[in-house]
């Protein structure tokens, strides 16, 4: 070591390879240590081993096999690279949690920041390489000097060594990425870090799409998976709420969100999608995921909530309840529409089926409801024609989706392999019919006002129907109450 080094140069006698940017400013809490030829020549000696064994969710690298063997059945003599994305910064230099490109979960079993999975045309198959950014190592200045990737600031790293082993892939410094030009390119690509040099060519939509519709087809291991984040969420209900009498004395919206992420960061990779916690004129508001608000005790709470586990297979589930135990009259009946309209859509589930039948089924439950209650301006008939729709206000949302890694998954297939498919056996989705009467709508009554109800389950499409994963948790108003009574 040399006393000219500085902190954003790289040191020339290192014998790992790198390929991290050194940071361009010496980290400020640093900068007298870097002008240290003492410290530097000390930090070169004396490292022992660590453990760098990465975490890999068990029976994934198996899969994420199978998954590629799918895949390159597909586009035979074609070379294909999916990105596994880097993690965003949040402020100047601190960096979000790291979430893997779905796409590339699927493909490498395990999330490696600024990797790239490149499969290889080798005639009719494939040969599969993870690229990946070689970590700081002792005898590398960013061991010490790199904020973001050095071992002594971010903990030990995995490397090449340790990935293919876990993984069971042959790994490769990114350093060594020589995408061919026709090379398909999938994932997400950020514009900066080592995959930065294929940034700027476009991403295949069509690697998009067929890897979409192959993931429409959930393997025995990705329903597992599923199954145990449906569980995991099951149980993040109870916990959660639990915390009701605590959230209404203190803490409001913001103490039953922070419970459920508390209880998906503890039990699982942490939430598949930000945890919505509505309670009174909030629960009719779609996206309300800001949870600014007190819980009122009167009122209803809707809960949309899901654990996402480290493979990124996450459940999607929403219960609204009567946050004084009880439903109040109004409310009993909103939620028996929701429920009439939901054990409609569940019904209209099972191989064979058109995809838009479920919908179909709970949107002609909710107009005659909504009828009913003589808030519809036409006819049944009339808003349930194309031209209509006028039932639509009071549920702008789709009432269903694709579940999977992502929470809505598969949505870059096409129209065809998706709104336009029938179900087959392994695919799972969501069921989630609700109405929602914002405060400020004055076509309901005003005891309607401010009242959103909806009814989430999550569900696998079987060779007989179909499977509630998340039949745990009632879905009648009764059995609701009975639950939350059960809880304390
Ligand atoms: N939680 C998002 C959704 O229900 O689709
Ligand atoms: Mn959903
Ligand atoms: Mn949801």
């Amino acid at each position: 070591m040399t006393a000219n080094h500085s902190l954003d140069t790289v040191n020339p006698t290192a014998a790992t390879p790198r390929s991290m940017p050194q940071p361009a400013e010496p980290d400020p809490r640093m900068p007298r240590l870097a002008a240290s030829p003492g410290f530097r020549e000390f930090m070169q000696r004396g490292w022992g081993d660590a453990d760098r064994a990465p975490l890999v969710p068990a029976g994934a690298p198996e899969a994420a096999a199978r998954h590629r063997e799918r895949l390159s059945a597909a586009f035979a003599g074609r070379t294909l690279a999916v990105a596994a994305g880097r993690a965003p910064m949040r402020v100047n230099d601190n960096a979000h949690e790291f979430r893997a490109d779905s796409d590339f979960l699927w493909l490498a079993g395990a999330a490696v920041e600024d990797a790239v999975l490149v499969l290889e045309a080798a005639g009719s198959r494939h040969d599969a390489t993870l690229y990946l950014p070689a970590p700081f190592r002792p005898g590398d200045e960013g061991f010490f000097a790199d904020p973001l990737r050095g071992e002594l600031w971010v903990g030990p790293m995995p490397g090449l060594q340790e990935y293919a082993e876990a993984l069971g892939v042959r790994t490769r410094s990114i350093d060594d990425l020589d995408l061919p030009a026709d090379a398909l390119i999938g994932g997400t690509v950020p514009l900066d870090g080592p995959a930065s040099s294929f940034a700027g060519r476009p991403r295949s939509g069509e690697l998009a799409r067929v890897l979409a519709e192959l993931r429409m087809i959930k393997d025995e291991w990705e329903l597992a998976e599923l199954r145990a984040a449906v569980d995991a969420t099951v149980e993040g209900f109870a916990e959660t709420a639990l915390e009701i009498p605590r959230a209404v004395r203190a803490g409001g919206e913001r103490w039953m969100q922070g419970t459920f992420d508390r209880h998906a960061r503890t039990v699982g990779a942490g939430v598949g999608y930000t945890s919505i916690v509505g309670s009174g004129a909030h629960a009719p508001i779609l996206h309300w995921v800001r949870a600014e608000g007190d819980i009122d005790p009167e009122a209803l709470l809707l809960l949309d909530l899901g654990v996402e586990r480290r493979s990124g297979f996450t459940a999607d589930v929403t219960r609204t309840l009567p946050a004084s135990g009880s439903f109040g009259a109004a409310q009993r009946e909103v939620h028996d529409l929701v429920e009439a309209s939901h054990r409609a859509g569940l019904a209209a589930v099972g191989p064979g089926r058109d995809w838009a039948d479920f919908h179909t089924a709970c949107m002609e439950v909710l107009a005659r409801g909504l009828d009913d209650w003589g808030l519809l301006p036409v006819s049944v008939d009339e808003a349930l024609s194309p031209g209509g729709q006028q039932h639509r206000r009071y549920i702008v949302c789709g009432v269903g989706h694709h579940l999977g890694i992502d929470v809505h998954d598969c949505s870059a297939s096409s129209h065809a392999a998706y709104q336009g498919a029938t179900m087959r056996p392994g695919m799972a989705l969501t069921v989630e019919p609700g109405l929602y009467f914002h405060a400020f709508d004055e076509t309901v009554p005003p005891e309607l006002r401010g009242v959103g109800v909806r009814l989430e389950d999550d569900l696998v499409v079987t060779a007989e129907g179909s499977e509630v994963l998340s039949v745990a948790l009632p879905i009648d108003a009764d059995g609701i109450e009975r639950w939350m009574a059960g809880l304390r």
